[in-house]
């Protein structure tokens, strides 16, 4: 039995805060943040509520798809952002979206959540639980950023992206593997309805060797070599950890996919879109291997091996 992703979809706030912008809000420079991390601008809602831009993801995965909102059976939403204390925003997307059979809930695995989720909606695919499970990552870190910050508000976005996993397409997961290791929590957290805080040159070094570590280990369970795979998608946190990525597994950058310049780091939401983008490409077909990789706060990490 397969896990197939069906459909994809993303949705972006409309407002574009560029690096010019970020230079008359806190001491930087568009040549800082754009040598040190990649990032040209980035999308702030300013309008979209988090389960709007969820919706609007979800929608396009559904359609791509050509699944109805009523057989979906497991919405599984990855944010650290959520729309209210509770209920689990992928409660209010599943009502938007008429996913009247769905049971609903959101996971909280910072960065690593699309990947968490992956994990979760797999195995209930495989279980035999369910047919259909939707997942999507959605962030609105604008709200927990604070813009005083030059060290963190130039890094972060706001977005969603979504996709409809089913058991009876070709694609399969061949390998995974999801680590958590809580005594470093204080590199990268935010207290209830606080800032985010962040150590970013531990964060940094950190990334680098828990990504490359775990996409060799899932290298290794699945019996193939990084030569065998198509595309590499990381969570997008910085250019400069990707490419350090891509070193340590002896890659090009051309086999990485990156929209980092346009979204800055959307935590959750920044591998569905990335997904989602590179099959809009071209960069991704079917029977292709890509392996999807993350680490954030928690710390969590972990990486996925998809034939898509
Ligand atoms: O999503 C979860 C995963 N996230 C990550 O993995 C993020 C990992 N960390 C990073 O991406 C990088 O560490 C940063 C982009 C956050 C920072 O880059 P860095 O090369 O590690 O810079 P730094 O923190 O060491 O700062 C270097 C200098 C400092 O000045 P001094 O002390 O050398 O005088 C900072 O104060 O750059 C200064 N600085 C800035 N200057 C202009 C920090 N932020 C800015 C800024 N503009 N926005």
């Amino acid at each position: 039995m397969g896990i197939s992703i069906e459909g994809l979809g993303y949705a972006l706030p409309s407002h574009v805060l560029t690096n010019f912008d970020l230079e008359k809000m806190v001491d930087t420079s568009d040549d800082w943040i754009t040598t040190r991390t990649g990032i040209k601008e980035r999308r702030i809602a300013k309008k979209e509520s988090l389960v709007e831009l969820a919706y609007r993801a979800s929608l396009d995965a559904l359609n791509m798809a050509c699944v109805n909102p009523e057989d979906v059976e497991v919405i599984v939403l990855a944010t650290l952002t959520p729309e209210l204390g509770f209920p689990a925003s992928a409660c209010l997307l599943q009502t938007n979206l008429g996913c009247r059979k769905a049971y609903a809930f959101d996971i909280s695995a910072a960065c690593s959540g699309f990947l968490y989720g992956l994990e979760i909606a797999g195995s209930l695919l495989l279980a035999g639980r369910a047919k259909r499970v939707l997942l999507v990552g959605a962030e609105k870190l604008s709200q927990i950023v604070n813009w005083e910050d030059r060290s963190t508000c130039v890094l972060f976005g706001d977005g969603a992206g979504a996709v409809l996993l089913s058991s009876e397409g070709n694609g399969e997961i061949l390998a995974s593997r999801m680590y958590s290791d809580g005594n470093h929590w204080e590199i990268l957290f935010a207290e209830r309805c606080g800032y985010i805080n962040m150590k970013g040159k531990e964060l940094f070094k950190l990334a680098v060797r828990s990504m490359a570590e775990v996409c060799e280990e899932v290298l290794s369970i699945a019996g193939l070599s990084v030569s065998d795979i198509n595309l590499v998608i990381p969570h997008q946190a910085n250019i400069r950890i990707m490419e350090a990525l891509a070193e340590r597994l002896g890659i090009g950058m051309e086999k990485v996919y990156s929209n980092i310049h346009k979204y800055g780091n959307t935590s959750a939401a920044s591998i569905p879109i990335a997904l989602c983008e590179a099959y809009n490409e071209g960069r991704l077909k079917r029977g292709d291997l890509v392996l999807l990789t993350a680490m954030g706060g928690g710390l969590t990490w972990g990486a996925t091996l998809l034939r898509f």
